[in-house]
């Protein structure tokens, strides 16, 4: 059974869902832990499955390194297959991405190599673009530039806004990650294939 943390900012939404995939007892994956860098609504998902939560607040340290140490410290305790870093809104620091990757993956709100950041649903529509996607990649030391393990194609609509274009391009993440996960617990996608050092 692959264990997994989950690192997330903010409502969780693709947490719950790997929560609700990792509830079937066929599927091969169990999220052991879930962790943020700030008070997240997204630990309620957590708790309602019964996972434990770990914080660890960004604004408490005064470097990203020393926030970056604590972080690498807590997964440690829980020794994780897989990391997912699911809408965590922060860089992670080189010395953390180093220990984990490529056993540390991300999912983003855009086709990769578009759009990478913070923004990626914005970006895509501030540049007139008329498709954008979903991408779940291994994490490296760049923004987002890590090596693409799967993605999508999502049609932009004249009328969207980043709000109801974000809520088209999520089911999307969702299912990739689920399918990403799925593959790396069956063996079937070798993350060593992907080493980013
Ligand atoms: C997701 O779309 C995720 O890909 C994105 O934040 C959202 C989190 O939603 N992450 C990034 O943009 C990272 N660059 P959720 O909290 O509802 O799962």
């Amino acid at each position: 059974m692959l264990t997994v943390a989950v690192l997330i900012s903010g409502t969780g939404s693709n947490l719950r869902a790997l929560l609700e995939a990792a509830a079937d007892p066929g599927f091969p994956a169990r999220v052991v832990v879930v962790g943020a860098d700030r008070q997240a609504d997204g630990f309620a998902h957590a708790e309602a499955f019964g996972i434990p939560t770990f914080l660890v607040p960004f604004r408490d340290f005064e470097t990203r390194e020393h926030w970056g140490e604590e972080l690498d410290r807590q997964l440690r305790v829980w020794k994780p297959d897989l990391i997912v870093l699911s809408g965590l809104m922060r860089l992670l620091p080189a010395s953390v991405v180093d220990a984990w990757s490529p056993r540390l993956i991300n999912t983003h709100p855009a086709y990769l190599p578009e759009f990478p950041g913070a923004h990626g649903v914005r970006d895509a529509l501030a540049a007139g673009a008329t498709r954008t996607g979903a991408s779940v990649i291994v994490v490296d030391n760049g923004v987002d530039s890590g090596p693409i393990l799967a993605q999508e194609r999502v049609e932009v609509l004249p009328d969207d806004t980043e709000h109801t274009l974000h809520e088209r391009i999520k089911p999307v993440e969702r299912r990739l990650l689920i399918d990403v996960v799925r593959a790396i617990a069956r063996g079937e996608l070798e993350l060593t294939a992907f080493s980013t050092s």
